[in-house]
């Protein structure tokens, strides 16, 4: 599964990218309106630094603005992904844009119906919110591995990304389900770096090798 970073915030793409770990980017309105500066200055400046796809995300509500919109985004960057919600304007949308070559992430997905229709019209990437379903009590388990199971079963190359992660048990769920992707907020990927027995043992390393004075500035 690959991972992107869920976020509007250049620092924070800036810090884990060099980790090496990141496949791209998702974006949302939301994320973006924290943030200051220009939104599309915002998003160039993620796509330089995520060698992968960037959801930026349309906000006009009919078909034919989200077109106008997704193609100026996609002008923005040739990593931009036109990021579409899920909704019947939003898959006339899909269509079009996709029929002219533009990839498209449809969002705000929550059950395998919508990701049939979704995955229909054409679009690249299905996200599927995982932590607004648990919040109405709607297990995202189920619901993801639902949607999992009806698309490969379909003639379709759309792929099941996993969003609204919350922690990183989600991360794990996403994977074990076949998802091909999560996109995960900067905490809960700084939250799978950490293990007590890694902390420790690091520790413990670290000591031991202090321990020996001796050794000096070793391979220096
Ligand atoms: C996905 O692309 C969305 O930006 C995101 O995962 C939304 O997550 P939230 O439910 O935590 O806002």
């Amino acid at each position: 599964m690959r991972l992107f970073i869920d976020t509007g915030s250049v620092a924070e793409v800036e810090e884990i990218a060099r980790w090496g770990v990141l496949a791209g980017a998702t974006t949302n309105p939301s994320l973006l309106a924290k943030e200051d500066g220009d939104p599309a200055d915002i998003i160039r400046r993620i796509c330089e630094l995520v060698d992968g796809p960037v959801s930026a995300e349309v906000v006009a509500k009919d078909a034919k603005g989200m077109v106008a919109e997704g193609r100026a985004l996609r002008t923005l960057h040739e990593h931009v992904c036109v990021k579409v919600p899920f909704s019947a304007e939003g898959l006339a949308a899909t269509r079009e844009l996709t029929d002219d070559g533009h990839p498209v992430n449809m969002t705000l997905v929550f059950s395998p119906n919508q990701a049939l229709l979704t995955a229909e019209a054409g679009a690249t990437y299905v996200s599927c919110f995982m932590g607004r379903l648990d919040d109405i009590s709607v297990d995202s388990t189920q619901v993801v591995s639902e949607i999992v199971d009806v698309l490969r079963q379909s003639d379709t190359e759309t792929e099941v990304l996993a969003a609204s992660i919350r922690h990183p048990l989600h991360v794990v769920t996403a994977a074990a389900l076949g998802c091909e992707v999560a996109t995960l907020p900067g905490k809960v990927l700084k939250q799978m770096l950490e293990h007590p027995l890694t902390t420790s043992g690091i520790a413990q390393f670290e000591k031991d090798w202090e321990s020996r004075p001796e050794f000096g500035e070793w391979l220096a």
